[in-house]
């Protein structure tokens, strides 16, 4: 019965990934993957062209280029597309571009939900989900797990936004947290502005370069032997010695609770 399953459901993502084929054709064809422009109903009546392909887990990542990466991701999201499918554009955009199937097989634009950590949430910075489910589809589950902490490791302590391409003037900040809502509300804080401003956009499409290309540095290395993990989560040690067993996270815990002397009497 669980084989039958099995075997129904593999047969069903077969016969999408034939559609997607001809999407993919289609949508190149209109300026391309990064753009995020094709149409739904294109992408609807591109239709089964008869073609199946073995699609295996992991797919495997093979070397990009981290500067086009940092680009595609900033411009995406400079395109209205959001952190998170820009990052996935440059990813998936940019495997699709060099090495074709199977990467072109899935749509960036799946990823457009993850902005604002998640529609607005302001929960996990959505350039970093862009970023962790590519590092899952190309990374066997083994090996996810030390990438993975090093990028957000890297994300929470990082002076963002690196990738500054415009003349526009604002302070890097550290977010000293993995969540958008933290993320973005430091940067406002300390360049008194508000949530709508341009400067925003520029320093989260900025962000998304940074992503995008910190990701690609990381399994760069990673495929060739060289990945080591360089960055530890700050804030969370000094709870931690005591506090071992009675909540989930590895993230700063001093940015929500504050320093330990401002909730203990010990
Ligand atoms: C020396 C051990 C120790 C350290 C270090 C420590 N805690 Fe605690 N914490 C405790 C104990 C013991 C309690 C009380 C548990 C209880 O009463 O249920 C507690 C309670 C808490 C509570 C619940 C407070 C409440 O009102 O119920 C929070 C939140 C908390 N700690 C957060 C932190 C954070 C954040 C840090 C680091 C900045 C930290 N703790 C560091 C031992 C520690
Ligand atoms: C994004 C904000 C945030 C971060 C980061 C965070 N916490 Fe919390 N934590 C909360 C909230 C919100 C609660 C629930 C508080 C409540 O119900 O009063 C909570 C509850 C707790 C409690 C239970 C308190 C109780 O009443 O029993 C402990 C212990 C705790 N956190 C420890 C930590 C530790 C240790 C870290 C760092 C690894 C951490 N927290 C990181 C927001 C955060």
């Amino acid at each position: 019965m669980a084989v039958k399953e099995k075997e129904l459901s593999r047969r069903r993502f077969i016969k999408s990934a034939g559609a997607t084929l001809a999407v993919t054709a289609l949508s190149a064809g209109v300026g391309g993957l990064l753009t995020g422009c094709s149409k739904p109903e294109e992408e609807t009546t591109g239709g089964a062209n008869g073609q199946t392909v073995e699609v295996t887990w992991p797919l495997g990542y093979k070397p990009l280029n981290p500067d086009k990466a940092e680009e595609m991701a900033y411009n995406s999201y400079k395109a209205g597309n959001g952190c998170a499918q820009g990052v996935a554009d440059a990813l998936l955009g940019l495997a699709a571009e060099e090495y074709g199937a199977p990467y072109s097989y899935i749509p960036p634009q799946m990823f457009n939900v993850g902005k604002g950590g998640i529609v607005g949430w302001g929960a996990s910075c959505g350039a970093l989900l862009g970023a962790v489910f590519f590092i899952g589809l190309v990374a066997p589950q083994e090996d996810q797990a030390a990438i993975v902490n090093e990028l957000m490791a890297w994300y929470q302590q990082a002076s963002f936004p690196y990738y500054k391409p415009s003349d526009m003037e604002f302070k890097q900040t550290v977010a000293d947290s993995t969540l958008c809502h933290v993320s973005v509300t430091r940067f406002l804080q300390e360049n008194n502005l508000e949530a709508n401003a341009p400067e925003k956009a520029e320093r989260c499409g900025g962000l998304s370069g940074d992503v995008a290309r910190k990701t690609v540095e990381l399994l760069n290395a990673y495929v060739d032997n060289q990945f080591t993990a360089v960055h530890k989560p700050q804030g969370a040690e000094t709870c931690t010695t005591c506090h071992s067993n009675d909540h989930q996270g590895k993230d700063n815990c001093v940015t929500c609770h504050g320093e330990v002397d401002e909730i203990h009497d010990f």
